[in-house]
Parts: C-alpha cells; sequence; structure tokens
C-alpha cells in the first residue's frame, strides 16, 4: 500500500495526464517529480506529426524542474493507462541527476508500485572518467 505521500504525488502524475498531448498514440502520460525542498514539478507527454519529435511526460517534468533551478529529487511518479516505467531515454535523463531516485507507478489499470532508478537501470551510460 503506497504511503500518503506517494498517493498525492501519483494524484499529481495523474492530474498532469489530463494535459498529455497524445493525438497519434492515445497513451496519455503524467509524471510528478518531486524536489528536495518539496516542490512538486509536473510533465505530459507531448506528441508531433513527426513522430520522432515526441517529448516523454517525465522528460518534461524534468526540464521544468532543471530550469528553475532545481536538480536535487526525492522521487518521480508516473501516470499512464497502463502502469509504465519510464522508458530508457528518460532513465537515462532522469540518472544524470537523480541515480538512486525512487520510481512510483500507477495507472488507470489500477496497478501501484514502486522501485528505485538504481534497480531498474543499473548501468546509465557515462562519460569516462566522470
Ligand atoms: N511516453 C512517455 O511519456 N513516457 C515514457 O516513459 C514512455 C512513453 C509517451 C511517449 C508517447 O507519447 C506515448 O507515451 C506512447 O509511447
Amino acid at each position: 500500500m503506497p504511503a500518503v505521500e506517494d498517493e498525492k504525488l501519483l494524484l499529481e502524475a495523474k492530474r498532469a495526464a489530463g494535459n498529455a498531448y497524445a493525438p497519434y498514440s492515445g497513451f496519455p502520460v503524467g509524471a510528478a517529480l518531486l524536489g528536495e525542498d518539496g516542490t512538486i514539478f509536473t510533465g505530459c507527454n507531448m506528441e508531433n506529426a513527426s513522430y520522432g519529435l515526441t517529448i516523454c511526460a517525465e522528460r518534461v517534468a524534468l526540464g521544468k524542474a532543471v530550469s528553475e533551478g532545481v536538480r536535487r529529487f526525492r522521487a518521480l511518479a508516473v501516470w499512464a493507462p497502463v502502469a509504465s516505467w519510464p522508458c530508457g531515454a528518460c532513465l537515462q535523463c532522469l540518472a544524470e541527476f537523480a541515480p538512486g531516485l525512487r520510481i512510483l507507478r500507477g495507472g488507470e489499470d489500477g496497478v501501484r508500485e514502486s522501485t528505485t532508478l538504481a534497480e531498474i537501470f543499473p548501468a546509465s551510460f557515462r562519460l569516462a572518467g566522470s
């Protein structure tokens, strides 16, 4: 059973999914990224007629946070029709700032689960020597 804070973060992700622009896939995703100071940054997927230009919900949320000067995070919640973990591209971007990030997923399918970034993406790319 998720903690109350987890439920709140999932609710924010669900709310953000309501803004998803996903006319091509029909798969609206929402993300809510909890900054170290308690600020929540949300994001939704934004598709494009040139399909490869699509941006995932998680990277929208991360970009909003970083552009506001926030680089340290406590947790990320992802909401989708079918509960999903972030894709590899998003995990790589998240690993840049928070390799041990706690990640929650929830969906219209009723699934609620948590894990850590380190657990599902243990070998992110690093430039040699960094
Ligand atoms: N999507 C996300 O927003 N986050 C992910 O981690 C994986 C997939 C979006 C991209 C696309 O708009 C739709 O889900 C179907 O792939």
